[in-house]
């Protein structure tokens, strides 16, 4: 996880954030352990911002995987910052009770499965 860690922190530094100046990195790992990157990309309209986690999770599914084990999370905040409620259920949906390193640049972290982050998500099946 520190691996992944560094990661995310080298994905933060192509962060697209001249609005909020706040620059997040995400390094999201496949079953195979394959990495995907991603960073926050803001937008003029703010609203269309796509976070990291995302931008990562999108990225990975683009390319054709499916099954993720952990992702880790980079911000400059005081405390490691925990990712916003739609890339919960986002990460929820595509890559269920996964492991998430939230760490910040002093060297701070903390652990999380997604469920102790997002304990009653929405889900249905088609199959129902
Ligand atoms: N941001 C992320 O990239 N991930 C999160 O989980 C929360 C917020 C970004 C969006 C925006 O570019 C900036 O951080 C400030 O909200």
């Amino acid at each position: 996880m520190t691996d992944l860690i560094e990661e995310a922190k080298k994905a933060r530094e192509n962060a697209v954030a001249p609005f909020s100046k706040f620059k997040v990195g995400a390094a999201l790992v496949t079953a195979e352990g394959k990495v995907f990157h991603g960073c926050n990309v803001e937008n003029c309209t703010y609203g269309l911002t796509v976070c990291a986690e995302r931008v990562a999770l999108l990225s990975a599914l683009a390319a054709g995987e499916r099954k993720f084990t952990a992702i880790a999370v980079v911000t400059q905040s005081d405390q490691p910052g925990t990712p916003c409620g739609p890339c919960r259920q986002l990460m929820w949906e595509y890559c269920g009770d996964i492991d998430i390193a939230l760490a910040n640049l002093k060297g701070d972290r903390t652990d999380y499965k997604l469920s102790e982050l997002f304990p009653h998500p929405f889900y249905f099946s088609l199959e129902d």
